[in-house]
């Protein structure tokens, strides 16, 4: 049928068409599809600009990305692994962790060793004295972040974990970041009084690259503030599983953490798997984590919260500003075996030393 047949008929379509068209009197609307009601039968899609960079987001006047929320994307199973990594095997030598000292002098032995048999056995009520592992506030990884001068230095690195490097390079691509590098990563361990103070990550030599925080075990209540203090921050829950990518124009912005809670259904981790995942396979960057590994993780995460945030630390072709290469290693040196001693108050305030006052 021609074109010109079709414009004098009234076929389905035209009678719809002159429907619409007609402004006196205007037609009714209800039968329109609304996508922002959230009640139309298509879905609606969101714009992904996270995609492009802010920058050519801005240029075409698009609203810059900001700050991405994830909620848990882990398939089952996947999250006992991360913390199984968290608790075994980064708090290991050639990372740096608070009790460093500490466990050289307990030669041979990892926190883990050292901790699991305690913390299988009995319930934390009936403990009287906190295990090695418990008393664990913070691991470095890759260039290693130093608490004193609140930098990184080019002598003070070690290899980042492939694993962790390789689920960041994942997230940060699916947001739209391919020129991510995994490079330092802070692990924060948190019990029910910790909190963390309000701060600003900005010791990165590149802030034109997203920071990814990954938590795990009980929910914590994440306040997300503005570029200076004087802006009330937005109070939002993050529960077991949860991502965050601040990046654009909020990876500056002031944050804290200011509470851990138990949260109905939010941070307790269903038992571990018995059978493995399906897709598991040779090609797993992670083992399963066993069954008795996941006893211990278990024991630990009903009163803690693990967040680890994994940072690219030199831009494109950038280097470490130039020091004096004593000064550099004295000052990478320093940053270490200060955050050794027992007492809780002091160890907790030391491990966030970073973090502002409140
Ligand atoms: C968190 O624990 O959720 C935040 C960690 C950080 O800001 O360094």
């Amino acid at each position: 049928m021609s074109a010109s047949a079709l414009e004098q008929g009234e076929d389905a379509f035209r009678k719809i068409f002159r429907l619409y068209r007609k402004k006196n009197p205007p037609a009714d609307l209800s039968g329109v599809l609304e996508f922002r009601s959230g009640e139309s039968r298509l879905r609606s899609a969101e714009l992904r600009v996270n995609a492009v960079s802010d920058q050519d987001a801005g240029r075409v006047g698009l609203q810059p990305l900001g700050f991405l929320f994830i909620v848990n994307p882990f398939l089952p199973g996947w999250q006992h692994r991360w913390v199984r990594q968290c608790l075994k095997l980064y708090p290991r030598k050639p990372n740096v962790c608070n009790l460093d000292l500490h466990m050289s002098l307990e030669s041979g032995r990892d926190l883990w060793d050292h901790s699991h048999a305690q913390l299988r056995k009995k319930s934390p009520r009936r403990r009287s004295e906190k295990t090695l592992l418990e008393k664990l506030r913070w691991v470095t990884l890759g260039f290693h972040y130093n608490w004193d001068t609140k930098k990184y230095y080019r002598e003070h690195q070690s290899p980042f974990p492939v694993d962790l490097a390789e689920l960041s390079r994942c997230v940060s691509l699916a947001c739209g970041f391919p020129n991510f590098r995994a490079e330092a990563g802070i692990l924060n361990y948190y019990h029910m009084d910790s909190s963390l103070g309000i701060h600003v990550d900005e010791s990165e030599l590149d802030h034109g690259s997203p920071l990814l925080s990954f938590s795990f075990g009980q929910s914590s209540i994440f306040l997300l503030g503005g570029l200076s203090r004087d802006v009330a921050p937005t109070p939002m829950l993050m529960h077991s599983g949860d991502i965050m990518v601040m990046s654009g124009a909020s990876r500056l912005l002031y944050h804290a953490v200011p509470r851990i809670l138990h949260y109905p259904g939010g941070g307790v981790l269903p038992p571990c798997l018995s059978v493995p995942p399906s897709n598991d396979g040779p090609n797993a960057l992670i083992e399963p984590c066993a069954a008795a590994d996941w006893e211990v993780c278990q024991a630990y995460l009903q009163s803690s919260r693990i967040n680890m945030t994994v940072r690219r630390v030199l831009a494109e072709g950038g280097s470490f500003p130039e020091e004096d290469a004593d000064t550099q290693h004295e000052a990478a040196m320093r940053g270490h075996g200060y955050h050794t001693e027992n007492n809780e108050t002091q160890e907790a305030t030391q491990a966030h030393g970073y973090h502002r006052e409140q």
